[in-house]
């Protein structure tokens, strides 16, 4: 889907913070961008992300947690991504399918074609122009934020499940990467954003 970007990274990468300085960035430029987040990004669907992460919930089942990521995406692209494409400004979206196929269809060991079918539903035709992936190996993720935040039921599994992620990520990008940027992350967060913008520019989503 045209101007629809997503930006995906493991736990720790600092994709927030880039993400909020390149909004920073785009809204000074006076560019018509809308940035939002999953899960969640709107009223329903924050409400599902404080179920997915509550720590409390630790008995969840996996599927479970698959169709309420899917869920929340559903209500997340009727109420946010599709008015905002529809008005033709460009969509940045921190996390979307690409971080279900890999946390859960892989770091879960749900599978990963079980993990794309249920989001093919979910999604249907709005899939990203291309995702920038930040790209930045859990030991180092975690290193830099001095640990997992363990009142986050995704982020306090164990240091295994991550990897997985990471790999999973890389095998995605291996097998489209015209469909990816990959950008270095382990630089400071100035390198990070300068590399990230000038990744945008090559794509002509900003100058
Ligand atoms: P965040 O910390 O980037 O806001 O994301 C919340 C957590 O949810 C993070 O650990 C990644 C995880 N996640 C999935 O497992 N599957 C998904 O589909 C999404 C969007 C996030």
């Amino acid at each position: 889907m045209r101007n629809f970007i997503t930006i995906e990274g493991c736990d720790g990468v600092g994709k927030t913070h880039q993400t909020r300085r390149l909004k920073e960035y785009c809204e000074q430029m006076g560019y018509d961008v809308v940035f939002t987040r999953e899960p969640g990004g709107s009223d329903i669907a924050e409400q599902i992300r404080r179920i997915i992460l509550d720590a409390a919930n630790c008995d969840m089942d996996d599927m479970c947690e698959a169709f309420l990521y899917a869920a929340a995406r559903i209500q997340h692209l009727k109420d946010i991504v599709k008015p905002a494409l529809r008005q033709g400004k460009t969509v940045f979206c921190d996390r979307f399918v690409h971080s279900s196929y890999v946390y859960q269809g892989l770091g879960r060991g749900l599978g990963l074609d079980k993990i794309v079918q249920l989001n093919r539903i979910a999604v249907g035709e709005y899939m990203p122009e291309f995702t920038v992936f930040l790209d930045l190996s859990p030991e180092q993720a975690f290193m830099r934020k001095g640990g997992a935040d363990k009142s986050d039921r995704m982020e306090a599994v164990d240091f295994s499940f991550h990897q997985q992620v990471y790999q999973g990520y890389k095998a995605l990008i291996q097998a489209e990467p015209d469909k990816f940027e990959v950008i270095d992350a382990s630089g400071s967060a100035e390198q990070t954003q300068r590399l990230l913008r000038q990744a945008l520019a090559r794509r002509g989503v900003i100058k």
